[in-house]
């Protein structure tokens, strides 16, 4: 049995420190896994980031590019894992074009799912964990750490908009699990665990 699990946050949340954590997890269990990323994760995709994150654009544009990078990705990369039972970890997928395109930048809501359902109309995660922060401490905790990529510079009422369609997504589908941000590194570890102890028993 192969998983698809992803994790979502608005930036600063400390989702990045969990990844590595999951993927022991996994690994602890004999679980064969790959570790992605989205905008990203193929040689073209990766391409894509690097105009997704550093230049402006029309948010139609920028949305069609998310899609196109994940399109590529999951062709050549996540839907072959888990057609081989490669369980796949993926940080940030479509979850984050409703938050990001619709909640932050209030693109039109059929716009992005238009592009969801053309792009993987059978395919959701199993699992989603998303990482819960107030946007002005996620805000204070990235501030300091280096050059801030064009979505990570956006104000804090951006960063309200993401945070509420990601809860307003978290709550329409059961896959989510939320978790409150502010908690330890610790606590937050043995709430990934239970979760993930309860997806592949
Ligand atoms: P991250 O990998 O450092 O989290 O950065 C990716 C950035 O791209 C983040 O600010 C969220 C943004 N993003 C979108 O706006 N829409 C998307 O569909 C995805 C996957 C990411």
């Amino acid at each position: 049995m192969a998983y698809f699990i992803t994790v979502e946050g608005i930036d600063g949340a400390g989702k990045s420190t969990h990844l590595e954590f999951i993927q022991s997890y996994l690994n602890k269990k004999n679980i064969q896994n790959k570790l992605t990323r989205e905008p990203g994760g193929t040689e073209i995709g990766e391409k894509l980031r690097q105009l997704l994150l550093h230049d402006d654009m029309d948010v139609g544009t920028e949305t069609m590019m998310m899609f196109a990078a994940r399109h590529e990705h999951l062709i050549t990369v996540i839907q072959p894992a888990l057609q081989s039972n490669i369980s796949i970890i993926c940080d940030r997928f479509t979850d984050a074009s409703y938050a990001y395109q619709q909640g932050g930048k209030g693109i039109d809501k059929s716009f992005v799912k238009s592009l969801e359902e053309l792009v993987h109309p059978n395919l959701t995660p199993d699992l989603t964990f998303l990482f819960d922060l107030d946007p002005d401490t996620a805000h204070s905790r990235i501030s300091n750490e280096r050059n801030l990529d064009k979505f990570e510079k956006q104000s804090s009422t951006f960063f309200n908009g993401v945070r509420k369609v990601y809860l307003e997504l978290a709550k329409a589908h059961s896959r989510f699990h939320v978790i409150d941000s502010s908690q330890t590194i610790d606590q937050i570890q043995q709430v990934i665990s239970k979760k993930l102890d309860e997806l592949v028993k």
